[in-house]
């Protein structure tokens, strides 16, 4: 019984290991689908403007999530649900991944004075 308890404690492990690499969407793809995205949200989703949030650096799944619920109109907004309205679950899943993998630019109030000290 103690045996059988630790292979399946075992095999649940592997099972966590692989969801855990296995990407979430294609970076590349999603780089070439957020042509559409740049003009609000910057090259890499570290738009200047603060009208715009922050997708570089953000958890992929979060994005996904924010994406579908735009698509789905659980998350309303004017400009967001037209964006969302002709993607694929595909294009959202590169998406999320492109944003993840940038250089996250949130600023803490402490690095927002290192860097204008600078
Ligand atoms: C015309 C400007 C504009 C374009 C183009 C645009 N967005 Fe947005 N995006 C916004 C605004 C404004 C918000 C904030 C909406 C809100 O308050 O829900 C937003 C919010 C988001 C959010 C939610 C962020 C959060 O922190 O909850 C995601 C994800 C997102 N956009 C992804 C994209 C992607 C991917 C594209 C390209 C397919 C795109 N956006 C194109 C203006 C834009």
């Amino acid at each position: 019984m103690k045996r059988l308890m630790c292979m399946i404690a075992a095999g649940l492990m592997a099972t966590a290991g692989i969801a855990q690499a296995q990407p979430i969407g294609n970076v590349e793809a999603g780089r070439e689908k957020s042509q559409a995205c740049i003009a609000c949200h910057g090259e890499t989703g570290a738009s200047d403007n603060t009208a715009f949030p922050m997708l570089a650096g953000q958890h992929a799944d979060y994005i996904l999530y924010a994406l579908q619920a735009y698509k789905s109109g659980d998350r309303q907004n004017a400009i967001m649900n037209g964006q969302a309205a002709g993607l694929s679950e595909k294009d959202m899943r590169d998406l999320a991944a492109f944003y993840a993998a940038q250089d996250p630019a949130l600023q803490t109030l402490e690095r927002r004075a290192a860097n204008s000290e600078r």
